[in-house]
């Protein structure tokens, strides 16, 4: 598919999404995240039609997108790994277990790796906090994470 035709084909899907959902109160969180399960995320070829569609300037429906972490700009990986940076968490050493699991993907929080293997993304509570800390790989929570446990995630996620 050309770019141009590609970004017709999202300019389309979206725009009958929002004319699905538009009567519900508070639209935007919804449409968007309608817009992220269709596409995996959220194009930026949809946000003028999303603007358009709610009568909203460009710049808030951008600046909604960006605060809440749920909504990716690009498309994920094959897998998603999401690491708990919340509270109890953080006590039990989720920094150390983020930085260890940063260095042998070789990427940040928000990035996928140049394979397409992995998207790394921050969480803030899985309600695990019993058995922090935590981390969700594909939907599935995992607790006590330890460096046994993250060697064998990254282990999965590249093979
Ligand atoms: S703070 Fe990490 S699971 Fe609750």
């Amino acid at each position: 598919m050309t770019t141009q035709a590609a970004s017709t084909e999202i300019a389309s899907r979206t725009a009958a999404i929002i004319d699905e959902m538009k009567g519900l109160e508070g639209p935007l969180l919804p449409i968007l995240h309608s817009i992220q399960e269709e596409f995996g995320h959220v194009p930026k070829d949809a946000l003028p039609v999303i603007a358009d569609g709610l009568n909203l300037s460009r710049a808030e429906v951008h600046g909604v997108v960006s605060f809440y972490h749920d909504f990716r700009a690009q498309p994920a990986g094959r897998h998603v790994l999401k690491l708990c940076q919340a509270e109890a968490c953080q006590s039990m050493g989720s920094d150390a277990v983020a930085a260890k699991v940063k260095q042998l993907l070789g990427i940040d929080f928000h990035e996928t790796t140049r394979d397409g293997s992995v998207t790394l993304e921050p969480v803030y509570c899985l309600g695990l906090c019993a058995c922090s800390p935590s981390a969700m790989l594909d939907g599935e929570v995992i607790g006590r994470l330890d460096d046994e446990k993250i060697e064998e995630i990254v282990a999965e996620v590249r093979s």
